[in-house]
């Protein structure tokens, strides 16, 4: 049965979602219907498709009572619209139904394991709730929430208690919550459950203790070569150094599974740039783990294009990897598939500014290697999205080892968060840089993915250059793709 909110958010989005021209969105990255869309949920593979679902308010570009919007895709690249799944409905989840997860049964089915939330009185209630369904329609099982507050540990918040990331194991499913500790800070709880249905607590995975943020969303926990690794994005964040920045972002903490739970060992940033948040990962049918976040930050979602009717993207899909002990991400290798022709040069000298033909556009998949010519390089830069008195800049200080990713002329007139320094080092006095556009945003991964940078852009489609320059001399090479959709380029689109 379809409840009536249900059926209203349906009809609103197949009424207006059309109306929304593809000139006006991405062309490979994940937009909503029509509205509003914040985190990935769901992503998953069910019946050899890849589903991503994401919190989604249809009625407005503002967050609201949030929803569950539906895509699916063959290939991460190309995403396929699927009617809204879920709605705020039921007295557990009248006031949102938030991030979640979701798994293929046994038996053929389903599973979306989310958190619902209900206002009482001044505060909210979180608790953990299941839907099942067949991948195009979704019922709430009848004896949610399957989580409440009496599951949880002695002091766990039960006002900050959700987003449920789980996976089948070898008896059955387990997942991570996010869950505010006494201190008021965070916590990634374990739970297990031998259906997918009933749950239990099982122990504290780790927690903040206040040093990396307090409440921790939208947890992951996934093994990565031959490590294990827990995603959180806390709220709240102090800086610390160049590593994590002020406000809410991704930390990745490295470690193994001890013999009394997961040992800490390194921690590390996930995305060094302006855009990205509460990230979720999936393990693919052959065997590589792929993250998709959401290309947003809390603290400038302010910022509008003028007169869209959606707001919020995803990232592009990434492959993770462990290299030397660092987390490590590339595009998923799915998107060469849709490289035009290349366009290509080799040890070209770099002093000053430099332009260099076919080397332009809006929707590109290029890598830029920069080397020191003799002399010193002492500044390497790259211009994008220029033109016009607009451009988005890096600007790279080998001898800092410090990459700087500013946006401030990339068509956003707000006084928000326009640029970000991270530690980039030199390699043999270099650098490679791989850059991904797609009309709204730039995804930087420097030095094969150790570092990855990802910020949405405003600027006008017409703004298309790209331009080079080094201090003191260097040597370029670039190998720069336009990526095709149904034989359109994408810049002239
Ligand atoms: C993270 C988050 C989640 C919550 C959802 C609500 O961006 O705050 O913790 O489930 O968004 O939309």
């Amino acid at each position: 049965m379809i409840s009536e909110a249900l059926q209203r958010a349906r009809d609103y989005e197949s009424r207006y979602a059309p109306l929304i021209p593809d000139t006006e969105r991405p062309l490979f990255h994940a937009t909503p219907s029509v509205g509003w869309m914040n985190d990935p949920n769901g992503f998953s593979f069910y019946r050899g498709e890849c589903h991503l679902f994401y919190q989604y308010h249809p009625y407005s570009c503002e967050w609201g009572p949030m929803h569950w919007g539906h895509l699916k895709t063959k290939d991460f690249i190309r995403w396929e619209r699927l009617p809204v799944v879920l709605a705020p409905d039921k007295l557990y989840d009248s006031a949102g139904c938030f991030s979640g997860s979701a798994q293929e049964l046994p038996d053929g089915r389903h599973l979306l394991l989310y958190t619902g939330v209900r206002r009482k009185g001044e505060t909210d209630v979180q608790t953990q709730c299941v839907a099942v369904g067949d991948g195009v329609n979704y019922e709430k099982y009848p004896l949610n929430p399957v989580l409440d507050e009496t599951d949880l540990p002695q002091g766990g918040s039960r006002a900050d208690f959700r987003d449920p990331k789980l996976w089948a194991s070898d008896s059955g499913y387990d997942a991570v919550i996010g869950n505010r500790t006494p201190d008021g800070s965070g916590a990634a709880l374990l739970f297990h459950s031998p259906d997918g249905f009933q749950w239990t607590f099982a122990r504290t995975l780790d927690r903040s203790q206040n040093r990396y943020g307090r409440m921790w969303e939208c947890p992951d926990y996934f093994p990565l070569g031959g490590r294990q690794i827990l995603f959180v994005s806390p709220q709240d964040m102090a800086p610390i150094g160049l590593e994590f920045h002020a406000g809410n972002g991704v930390v990745c903490l490295i470690g193994e599974e001890g013999k009394s739970g997961f040992v800490r060992q390194a921690v590390q940033a996930v995305d060094y740039g302006i855009d990205f948040y509460a990230p979720q990962t999936l393990l693919t049918p052959d065997g590589r783990r792929v993250m998709i976040g959401w290309m947003q930050n809390w603290n400038t979602v302010g910022h509008r294009l003028p007169g869209c009717r959606w707001f919020g993207q995803m990232s592009v899909p990434r492959e993770l990897s462990l290299r030397d002990g660092r987390l490590t991400q590339a595009p998923v290798r799915e998107l060469e598939q849709y490289r035009g022709e290349a366009v290509r040069y080799r040890g070209v000298p770099l002093e000053g500014p430099l332009t260099l033909p076919g080397v332009r556009g809006r929707v590109l998949d290029m890598t830029v290697s920069v080397r020191p010519a003799g002399d010193r390089l002492r500044a390497f830069r790259l211009y994008i999205a220029e033109g016009k008195g607009y451009e988005t800049a890096l600007r790279w200080d080998p001898e800092e080892g410090v990459m700087e990713l500013d946006r401030s002329g990339s068509g956003i007139c707000q006084d928000v968060v326009h640029a970000r320094r991270f530690p980039v080092q030199a390699e043999d006095g270099g650098l490679t840089l791989r850059v991904v556009l797609d009309r709204f945003s730039v995804e930087v991964f420097a030095s094969g993915g150790r570092a990855a940078a990802s910020a949405v852009l405003c600027t006008p489609q017409e703004a298309d250059g790209i331009r080079f320059e080094a201090d003191g001399a260097a040597l370029l090479d670039v190998e720069k793709y336009e990526l095709v959709f149904d034989g359109r380029e994408g810049e002239s689109r």
